[in-house]
């Protein structure tokens, strides 16, 4: 057999990687701390579980749910964005439910990705962005992020035959792996480049409700006539601590909504029902607990930046996201010193180089583990820095 040739540029996935390497020395009885993946360790609220359990019981709960999502979970992400940020969504046809945005985010280059066509992609990013346009056969064009411009894209810089012929410009904010946040005269100017060059804005906004500081994210849709030219992505997974349970969304621009759907109406058949209602739980239910959540997060970043000061590795202060992005020593690379401190200490963090060459020089701490394994796991950067540095 012969596998496809566009798979040549799918790399194996790092977190795979890493998880042999981790249940490597595991076996071998090291206890690995891993604050590698932005995967929330707290539960959900109780009221959410016992939604799921309860419409698993029902016997209507089992047949095929159906590709778009039931309108009462539509209706449900149309008022969470009403709530949440002012925006009004119809639910017919500017929401769909997605089985996490990671689904959608691949599978949205399908609907507008021809082969050969160009997407503009930042670096640092996600890598999904640019594996799901390789999956469509797409070219990437790489938008650099630049801390002197806080992570954000100069859209100045892209030079116009190159805009042309781009289908998407990816935005990602709060930012995975920076946590840098987004401006609102940023955001209007990237609705005006995307009116300019007839392209859709694809806003991945999964750490929207993980904020400090008295920070608040907004939604791109806030923006004046956003809503004609953004497909804005959002997530149940670090919200509502559900990254398990596979459901998030893809709201904005009826064109994209209706052509996403109908790749998926041709790929899946669904969320399962009892997660959509527990979704509406999530969506609908008490939102007072994402505040002393997100206290908690906030307690560990400032404890993660105090080790990494202490360190003397440099680090950014982000007011969202589940990230602390942090410089390597002048002697490493992020690679040599990621696995540097798994093998001599058993902690786990994420290497820059992983987000693309501009994530280079950097690594990414993740706050999703328990406060005293955070704890412990700082004791350890500072030995390895210590015996490194
Ligand atoms: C920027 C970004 N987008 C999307 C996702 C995927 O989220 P989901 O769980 O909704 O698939 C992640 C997950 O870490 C992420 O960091």
């Amino acid at each position: 057999m012969r596998a496809a040739t566009r798979l040549s540029r799918i790399p194996t996935s790092f977190w795979a990687e890493v998880g042999q390497a981790i249940a490597a020395l595991r076996a071998q009885g090291v206890d690995v701390i891993r604050l590698d993946v932005g995967d929330p360790d707290m539960p959900p609220r109780e009221e959410i579980v016992d939604t799921l359990s309860a419409a698993a019981h029902a016997p209507d709960s089992h047949r095929y749910p159906g590709g778009s999502g039931a309108m009462e979970l539509r209706q449900a992400i149309a008022g969470y964005y009403a709530r949440r940020f002012g925006v009004t969504l119809d639910p017919a046809r500017e929401v769909l439910p997605l089985i996490g945005s990671k689904e959608g985010i691949a599978h949205v280059a399908l609907a507008f990705v021809d082969p050969g066509d160009l997407v503009l992609v930042p670096e640092p990013a996600y890598p999904t962005y640019r594996l799901g346009t390789y999956l469509a056969g797409g070219e990437v064009h790489v938008v650099p992020l630049r801390p002197e411009n806080g992570y954000l894209p100069d859209l100045a810089a892209i030079p116009a035959e190159v805009a042309r012929r781009a289908k998407i410009l990816w935005l990602n904010y709060p930012h995975n792996p920076t946590g840098a946040v987004a401006t609102a005269s940023f955001f209007a100017a990237a609705v005006e480049f995307a009116r300019r060059y007839d392209l859709l804005i694809c806003h991945d906004a999964p750490y929207c409700d993980v904020y400090y500081d008295g920070y608040r994210p907004p939604s791109m849709l806030e923006t004046p006539g956003a809503r004609d030219v953004v497909l804005e992505f959002n997530s149940l997974s670090k919200t509502y601590n559900m990254a398990g349970w596979r459901v998030a969304m893809a709201v904005g621009s009826r064109e994209a909504v209706a052509e996403l759907a109908r790749v998926k109406s041709n790929t899946d058949s669904g969320i399962f029902t009892p997660i959509q209602r527990a979704a509406i739980a999530a969506l609908e239910g008490d939102q007072s607990w994402i505040g002393p959540r997100n206290a908690i997060y906030q307690a560990r970043r400032d404890l993660i930046l105090a080790a990494l000061r202490d360190a003397g590795l440099a680090a950014r202060t982000p007011v969202a996201s589940l990230y602390i992005w942090a410089e390597v020593p002048a002697s490493h690379t992020s690679l040599t010193f990621t696995k540097g401190l798994l093998e001599a200490q058993g902690v786990s963090v994420s290497p820059g180089a992983m987000y693309g060459v501009g994530g280079e020089r950097h690594i990414r701490i993740s706050v999703t583990a328990p406060t005293p394994r955070i704890e412990e796991a700082m004791r350890r950067l500072r030995a390895y820095c210590a015996s490194v540095v």
